[in-house]
């Protein structure tokens, strides 16, 4: 009951104020030009001009009293966190800053005694250490239990306190795009890790909720594990084979599709999780939580049959938000954090198609 307040009490809270974005101070000079680019000289995507593209973002001052969080996972060196958190802390004046740590799984509980000891003062988690994670906690939210992952953990005085930021970073960017899922269908694609969060927040926000996953036992053990959760919560669970049926069952017609699974995620830009041919409602809102590319083809599936789009960033940088807001106990700057998260989706993008890798998208 008290997770269900705690809850509500996040749909209930007004959408984050804007802060504008920081300004060049009176004087500043502009960082220095850089030369005609030059050839990569070593590994794919690791040239020298990715190297000076990299120095020219102005990074914050850091000496003796900086502050350090960061992400861990395996991989992370194409996470968007760093770009973002620090454009915040920047945006705030804040003497911190936040770097990707690429940790091993065998090495997640000795990252977390070496950060702690190192005085980190929050960690990311991001795949696949979410659940790894746990057993090395002083403490666990209501939540990140109840959905069996943990995203963020901040420094206690007794160890480490983890949490989950997802089901948080989705709702709050529902609400920032005006989109009230109250009595609505809505149908949840996928039941991995985001999957759980998504279905949580969409039934603690009164939504009917129906999953669609692949692996339909999945499915049925999410449903089956957040059932009971929310009185009088409608929640549903089926092969994906059954969208195609659903949907043309007038009698349920969604008001919001969310693909929560990784189809249609660079470098399987050209996929999608939606059936071709299958038409969307133009009254339905459709979320991808890909964001890498930031247009999938799911978003163009559904944009040409004239549905509205909201793609993944805005739950990454919400969720992002809430991990900052925790460990600073200060207000993110949202715009600030997505004109940053939203310009290195897209650069990064570009140059992975330049250069024809194969990355995984995560935090
Ligand atoms: N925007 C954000 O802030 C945000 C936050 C979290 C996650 N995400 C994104 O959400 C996606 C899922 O992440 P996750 O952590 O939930 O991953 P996960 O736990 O590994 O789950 C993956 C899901 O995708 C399904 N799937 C994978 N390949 C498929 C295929 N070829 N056909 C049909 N279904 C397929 C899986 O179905 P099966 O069960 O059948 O394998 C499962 O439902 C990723 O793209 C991730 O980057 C975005």
């Amino acid at each position: 009951m008290a997770q269900n307040k705690r809850l509500f009490a996040w749909f209930a809270a007004p959408p984050l104020p804007l802060t504008p974005s920081p300004t060049r101070d009176e004087g500043e000079s502009e960082p220095p030009a850089i030369p005609a680019p030059f050839p990569p000289l070593w590994g794919k995507g690791l040239g020298i001009e990715g190297q000076k593209q990299k120095d020219r973002q102005p990074l914050g001052r850091i000496d003796g009293a900086t502050k350090l969080v960061g992400v861990i996972g395996w991989p992370v060196a194409h996470s968007l966190s760093p770009v973002m958190h620090n454009a915040a802390f920047d945006a705030l004046g804040l003497n911190w800053r936040y770097v990707a740590m690429p940790v091993r799984t065998e090495d997640v509980g000795a990252a977390l005694r070496g950060l702690r000891a190192l005085g980190f003062q929050g960690v990311n988690v991001t795949v696949p250490h979410k659940q790894r994670v746990v057993p090395h906690l002083a403490g666990i939210s209501p939540e990140a239990r109840t959905l069996g992952a943990v995203n963020t953990l901040s420094a206690g005085p007794d160890g480490w306190h983890g949490d989950n930021t997802d089901a948080r970073g989705f709702i709050r960017d529902l609400i920032a795009h005006g989109v009230d899922v109250k009595g609505k269908m809505c149908l949840v694609l996928g039941a991995g890790g985001a999957a759980r969060a998504v279905v949580y927040a969409l039934t603690a926000a009164g939504g009917r909720v129906a999953v669609f996953n692949r692996t339909h036992t999945r499915a049925l053990d999410l449903v089956s594990d957040l059932t009971g959760l929310f009185p009088g919560g409608v929640l549903t669970a089926h092969a994906m084979a059954q969208l195609g049926d659903f949907v043309r069952d007038g009698e349920r017609a969604p008001g919001l599709i969310v693909n929560t699974t990784s189809v249609g995620m660079w470098p399987d830009a050209g996929t999608s999780p939606w059936p071709d041919g299958l038409k969307i409602p133009p009254e339905t809102v459709v979320y991808d939580l890909v964001y890498k590319p930031l247009r999938t083809r799911f978003l163009e599936q559904a944009e040409s049959c004239g549905a509205r789009t909201i793609d993944g960033i805005g739950m990454l940088v919400h969720q992002g938000a809430e991990a900052l807001q925790l460990w600073t106990g200060q207000e993110a700057p949202i715009d600030v954090m997505t004109g940053a998260a939203r310009e290195a989706a897209a650069s990064m993008t570009e140059s992975e198609a330049a250069n024809g890798e194969k990355e995984h998208q995560h935090l």
